[in-house]
């Protein structure tokens, strides 16, 4: 009875099958909420300081994920390439993460010392000053525009909210950054880029098959 009742009514079915699937992804997903290894920071891994809180804004505004991911996977191909797999508990303190999966240009996540802030300032003004068949678009007016302080001020609180760290004093910190522009933020966050990760041995080298 009940059973004909679902088969004729394909409104109240379709609630029902969406409820049935929501509770088997809830099975999948709530318990991530309580494992370590998503939930805590990798070894190494330290909040973001205010200038590339300013420069990740700036990496998201000018849509730099549309062309970058920030994400190495653990085959052999991707570590030999940029360095030790992406690992969750290296994006507890990204509120967004920069994962992506688009990569018109290179992984950027261990970007960070590869090179000088020079080649870096030169690169996104023109990155065919460096690169001439590079098809990334030049971003000149970083230069220019200077930080809105008081705005970062307030996007730490946010960070706090989300569950961030910061410590009380760094609004003074803030303050020193008023003579910075946007390439300098932007700069500083690439620099940052997986440099404090620690892996350890297993994670910084896989092989397909596991041996290394
Ligand atoms: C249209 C696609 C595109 C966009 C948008 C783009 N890039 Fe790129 N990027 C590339 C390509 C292609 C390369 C490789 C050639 C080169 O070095 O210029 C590259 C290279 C780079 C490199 C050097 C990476 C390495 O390991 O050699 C950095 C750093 C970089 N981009 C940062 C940025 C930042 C920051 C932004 C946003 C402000 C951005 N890119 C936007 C396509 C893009």
């Amino acid at each position: 009875m009940q059973h004909q009742l679902l088969e004729k009514n394909i409104g109240l079915m379709g609630i029902l099958i969406v409820v049935v699937i929501s509770f088997a992804g809830l099975a999948q997903i709530v318990p991530l909420f309580f494992q370590a290894q998503v939930v805590e920071p990798a070894p190494g891994i330290k909040p973001y300081s205010p200038l590339a809180l300013a420069g990740r804004d700036v990496y998201v505004r000018e849509g730099c994920y549309g062309c970058h991911s920030q994400m190495i996977r653990p085959f052999v191909s991707e570590t030999e390439r940029y360095g030790a797999y992406s690992v969750a508990g290296e994006f507890v303190y990204d509120h967004p993460f920069q994962w992506g999966s688009k990569r018109t240009g290179p992984d950027l996540a261990r970007v960070g010392g590869r090179y000088t802030d020079e080649w870096h300032r030169l690169h996104l003004i023109k990155p065919q000053n460096l690169v001439p068949e590079s098809n990334m678009p030049g971003y000149p007016w970083l230069l220019e525009k200077s930080l809105d302080t008081e705005l970062l001020k307030k996007k730490i609180q946010v960070m706090r909210l989300l569950g961030v760290p910061y410590p009380e004093a760094i609004e003074v910190e803030i303050d020193s950054l008023a003579n910075k522009s946007e390439m300098d933020a932007l700069i500083t966050y690439l620099q940052g880029l997986g440099v404090s990760y620690k892996p350890n041995r297993t994670e910084s080298n896989v092989r397909d098959d596991g041996v290394r």
